[in-house]
């Protein structure tokens, strides 16, 4: 935990609530110097090295995906958070762009489910990104308002998670993306975690002032498979706390092409979103140059990013973050019920999502 952000806790409060107000305060700004930064030469005394499983994916399997060789990444641990895993940036140079560009064209359209949906018809949101995309390229103060791409704040995929009554159902499913299902099982492997099956996602774009409540992510059927969660963009400071609300979290920084894995004892813990920042020059940087460098790979899922595509992308990326969490749902021999609602259009107002972001005291 930030050393000063737990000289303010007293014993038995909520500790949790009171470092996330902490980091999402205004004015004036909070001091983020301890906060962990595990890019950094010195992240801090509570950071160990992860061991991570280099023979469980071949060079050429990593590089389908448009990650490095697992021999080369960093990954992290937490002394007292045994199954938290921290990637930092394992990405090839160039191929974040092919995963912004998923998320923003692409995993939004029908039939995946999004925010849109709660409040519009599906022929309205059926092409968001073809509706957005001329938009975004005009410079902002010539725009007659926000754009539907700029309006996206949530995509589920797989299993959709309905956000009122905080399950999956086995009636509201459509076919997780094979491409990300492809970079979650060698990211898994590589963990340790043979055998992983995506089954549902949930996409999260966030603006400058957004922030996400402290929750756990319960809502999963087995709780013994790892939760991935990559991040896009923007950076931000993530709390990683414990199985009690008085545990006072651990703050991290979250930039661009970072990977988390929740597993073991840390894949119940209490997290949150309280603040999003500017990615610091060299992660920026490294989102500059969408052709993946060397070439892209064979037989692998990347495509190459049109020059038209990226303008937009570079747009939009500069001023927002993107965060993808890929869950198992279901262990051997389990089943979701069906519920026979369909809860996506209409069923909910606002965002569908609102509690959890006005709140903190959500769970999903
Ligand atoms: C994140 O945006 O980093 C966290 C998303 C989540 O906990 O669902």
């Amino acid at each position: 935990m930030a050393k000063m952000a737990a000289s303010m806790v007293e014993s038995g409060e909520d500790a949790f609530r009171k470092i996330f107000k902490f980091y999402k305060r205004r004015e004036p700004p909070p001091d983020f110097r301890d906060v962990t930064d595990f890019c950094s030469g010195t992240p801090g005394d509570k950071v160990v090295p992860a061991k991570l499983h280099p023979a469980a994916v071949s060079d050429e399997e990593a590089a389908r995906v448009g990650l490095k060789p697992v021999r080369e990444w960093r990954a992290f641990g937490l002394q007292d958070c045994p199954g938290f895993i921290f990637i930092s940036n394992p990405f090839l140079r160039g191929s974040q762009a092919f995963w912004i560009r998923q998320c923003l064209k692409t995993y939004p359209q029908k039939p995946n489910i999004c925010n849109l949906d709660m409040h519009m018809s599906p022929s309205d949101t059926q092409d968001i990104w073809g509706k957005s995309a001329h938009v975004l390229s005009c410079p902002p103060g010539k725009r007659p308002e926000k754009t539907l791409l700029e309006k996206l704040r949530w995509v589920t995929l797989g299993y959709h998670y309905n956000w009122s009554t905080k399950t999956y159902s086995a009636d509201s499913f459509t076919p997780f993306p094979a491409d990300l299902h492809a970079l979650s099982v060698q990211v898994t492997a590589a963990c340790g975690f043979p055998g992983f099956r995506s089954e549902a996602a949930i996409l999260n774009f966030y603006r400058p002032d957004s922030s996400l409540g402290i929750h756990v992510d319960e809502s999963e059927l087995d709780h013994t498979r790892p939760l991935l969660s990559f991040s896009f963009g923007h950076s931000a400071v993530f709390l990683l706390g414990g199985t009690r609300r008085q545990d006072p979290p651990t703050a991290m920084f979250m930039h661009s092409g970072d990977i988390m894995v929740m597993s073991g004892q840390s894949r119940l813990l209490y997290h949150a979103v309280p603040r999003i920042l500017p990615a610091p020059p060299e992660r920026a940087a490294s989102l500059e140059d969408p052709s993946p460098a060397p070439p892209l790979p064979q037989g692998g899922v990347l495509e190459p990013v049109s020059d038209q595509d990226w303008a937009v992308i570079s747009r939009y990326i500069r001023s927002s973050r993107v965060n993808v969490t890929v869950r198992q749902v279901l262990g051997p021999g389990q089943s979701l019920p069906e519920t026979r609602v369909r809860y996506h259009h209409g069923a909910s107002d606002g965002d569908g999502r609102k509690r959890r972001r006005s709140s903190d005291e959500e769970t999903c």
